[in-house]
């Protein structure tokens, strides 16, 4: 039934690799709603455009990440077959909506969009944001409209562009009548999945802080920055009891660990509770937890690292999966950009009555 045909889109800003903060917040879902057989259809973007409204000297930058973003994509088991892998530069029709969407939207309604706020001021545009790139969240609507997504499975610093774009529908449909589908966010139901810190604690991984573990990354250096993260401060002595609150260690504990693992790699507990209240008494030292966390990420990375070599391998595929999910992705978008301008009433060579009026009001 057409009423209840549930659809994903979601996407990632080609600027890096992905890491397990992406694995963590968005693919691991991903993939779980992919195999759940719950979705119509899914729709998984590489956000080139959005990522050049902030990087428009770099653009090389971007294309050499579109390649490894789709590698890090089929390599959690996004699945060709299910879902379709698409670029966002290729759909032109999203620059087209957009367009019309900036008519129904206010430059102050913009501003106080707290995401886009925040990232001003990290990269220090403050006087000088580039026009494309304040209007990113419009954009943004324009790629969620456009595959008339219901659910959007994204991290929590997107629930502003979700709200931007529901208010956008919203209006669109009560001017020019029920046309676009409004959409839900989708977000991780763990907590400690919502925001995973960087290695050394701090809340924001990146690249340049070079506190990430990418999902591409081999098994030693894995190793090196888990062996390496950021605890207690206070916890010097094994005896010492420890703090659990800030202490990343135990922050991927709650991300990435189950009752499996400790049955595996650490029996002496029954569950992570069990670990937690250890540390908390003190006797329990930080490096026997990270040798735990290590076995715990090594066993989540190995298979993504295995599919990747296998792709790697086969870049031909990997292209044409690109290709072909573009081409399928613009039809798609496509059709909804008919509509829309169906709605607006400016698809004067598609509507039969435009001539047939204006031969009328001219006779
Ligand atoms: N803004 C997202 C990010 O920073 C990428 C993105 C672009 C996106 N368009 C989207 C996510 C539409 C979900 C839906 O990663």
């Amino acid at each position: 039934m057409a009423e209840n045909k549930k659809i994903i889109l979601t996407g990632d800003r080609p600027t890096g690799k992905l890491h397990v903060g992406h694995y963590a917040g968005s693919l691991k879902r991903r993939v779980e709603l992919q195999n759940s057989g719950e979705f119509e259809k899914i729709f998984i973007m590489i956000a080139d455009a959005q990522a050049l409204t902030d990087n428009a000297d770099h653009p090389s930058k971007i294309r050499e990440n579109i390649m490894e973003v789709a590698l890090d994509y089929l390599s959690v088991g996004i699945d060709p077959e299910k879902s379709t892998i698409f670029i966002q530069s290729h759909i032109s029709e999203l620059t087209e909506l957009s367009f019309y969407y900036m008519n129904l939207v206010t430059v102050s309604r913009l501003q106080r969009n707290p995401t886009v706020k925040a990232e001003i001021q990290m990269r220090n545009f403050e006087t000088s944001i580039p026009v494309g790139f304040f209007t990113y969240p419009i954009s943004q609507a324009a790629d969620i409209t456009a595959f008339k997504a219901t659910t959007v499975p994204v991290g929590e610093d997107q629930a502003p562009m979700l709200e931007q774009t529901r208010e956008i529908v919203h209006k669109f449909n009560s001017v020019y009548g029920e046309t676009l589908v409004e959409p839900q966010i989708l977000l991780p139901d763990n907590e400690a999945c919502l925001r995973l810190p960087g290695t050394d604690g701090k809340a924001k991984m990146s690249k340049s802080l070079g506190n990430c573990i990418y999902l591409s990354e081999n098994e030693e250096d894995v190793q090196k920055k888990v062996m390496s993260m950021f605890t207690d401060p206070d916890h010097i002595r094994v005896q010492d009891p420890g703090k659990l609150e800030g202490n990343t260690v135990f922050t991927y504990l709650d991300a990435f660990s189950n009752d499996g693992h400790f049955a595996e790699y650490l029996p002496e507990y029954a569950n992570l509770d069990e670990l937690k209240e250890h540390y908390k008494r003190g006797g329990l030292g930080d490096v026997k937890v990270k040798k735990f966390l290590n076995s715990v990420m090594q066993e989540e990375l190995r298979p993504i690292r295995a599919r990747r070599a296998e792709y790697e391998k086969n870049i031909d595929l990997v292209y044409e999966i690109l290709r072909s999910g573009s081409e399928t992705a613009k039809e798609t978008a496509a059709k909804t950009l008919e509509e829309v301008k169906h709605a607006m009433k400016i698809d004067y060579f598609q509507d039969p009555r435009f001539l047939t009026e204006q031969k009328e009001k001219f006779k």
